[in-house]
């Protein structure tokens, strides 16, 4: 134990006993930490090397790499009003901002607008008319222009049920990825895609249906992320990726979405109801009152409940 032989055990070195050597210290390393499994991404070299473990089994990443180009968004004023009556305003003066790397959650009740926020932000609303000013990075500019690198995932499972998961993501990432990429580059994008989701488990598995029993809802829902993941996104969006589930399985979905944020990547979720463990994942929290009519937004993290508070907020 007492490794420098100065006569007696530091702290430091009996810790190293008990654990192994300390990793580098590093500002910009995130870890997450899981029960016995923990990913950690090292973002300080631009060739960045990254490791995750799972309790089984230990592989680097080299495909899924922490985004050099990312997004942030301003909005103000954000308005749609639908073309076919020019009198219905289905979101009203949402002002706000999403920054990447972050999981941002939009909350509010049902009929408020949140799908119809997550539309008109992500350039999706081509049946209203939008007002009001959208900046990203610091410059007025639509969305529609950064389509490529903007994921969204919908409520409902778009898989194909007679196919494995990983063929699935397989399908997905030849339709999406540019063809720059190799047959092996991308083979390596899914598998990591797949194992950062914690679903390799099930990797060869039949999805399966109501008739056919495969992968479980949880899964599902995860492999639904993967399909857009694989299209190597710089901006998610999901509607409702939690619904249906249990909390246990709700609480890994979110999880994964976590660890997805610290490649950089800008996640921006619906979600209703969160148990109060999820609520304290999310980074801000935009909430949309009834019609759309108002926005609040807070930061999330340790000092939320505070920023609520002072705002006269109650949560
Ligand atoms: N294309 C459309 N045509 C007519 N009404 C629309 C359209 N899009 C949205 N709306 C209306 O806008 C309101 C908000 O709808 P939206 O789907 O965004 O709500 P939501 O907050 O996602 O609700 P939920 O939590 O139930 O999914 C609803 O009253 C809806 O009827
Ligand atoms: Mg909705």
């Amino acid at each position: 134990m007492d490794t420098d032989g100065d006569g007696h055990v530091d702290q430091e070195e009996y810790r190293t006993y008990r654990t192994g050597p300390s990793p580098p210290k590093d500002n910009n390393q995130i870890t997450f930490a899981e029960d016995n499994a923990s990913i950690a991404v090292e973002l300080d070299s631009p060739t960045m090397s990254r490791t995750m473990s799972s309790g089984r089994e230990s592989f680097e990443l080299t495909m899924l790499e922490k985004k050099t180009f990312t997004i942030d968004f301003e909005f103000d004023s954000l308005s749609l009003t639908l073309k076919s009556d020019e009198t219905k305003q289905v979101l009203s003066g949402v002002t706000g901002s999403i920054k990447s790397g972050r999981v941002t959650a939009i909350m509010g009740p049902s009929g408020a607008g949140k799908t119809t926020f997550l539309s008109t932000l992500s350039g999706k609303a081509y049946y209203g008319i939008t007002e009001g000013n959208v900046k990203i990075n610091g410059s007025i500019a639509q969305i529609s222009d950064y389509k490529q690198v903007v994921g969204f995932v919908p409520q409902e499972d778009t898989m194909h049920r007679t196919m494995t998961v990983k063929e699935n993501l397989d399908f997905y990432a030849q339709l999406r990825l540019p063809s720059s990429y190799t047959a092996e580059q991308r083979d390596q994008l899914v598998n990591e895609t797949i194992h950062v989701l914690g679903i390799w488990d099930v990797h060869d598995i039949q999805v399966g249906d109501a008739e056919t029993r495969g992968i479980s809802g949880g899964q599902r829902k995860r492999v639904n992320i993967g399909m857009e993941l694989v299209a190597d996104p710089t901006v998610l969006f999901l509607d409702e990726p939690t619904s249906g589930l249990d909390s246990t399985s709700s609480f890994e979905v979110l999880e994964a979405l976590k660890k997805v944020a610290g490649l950089g990547i800008n996640i921006i979720v619906v979600l209703h109801q969160p148990q109060f463990r999820i609520f304290k994942m999310f980074d801000e929290v935009l909430l949309l009152g009834r019609s759309g009519r108002a926005a609040r937004q807070c930061t999330s993290g340790r000092p939320w409940r505070r920023v609520c508070a002072g705002r006269g907020w109650a949560l």
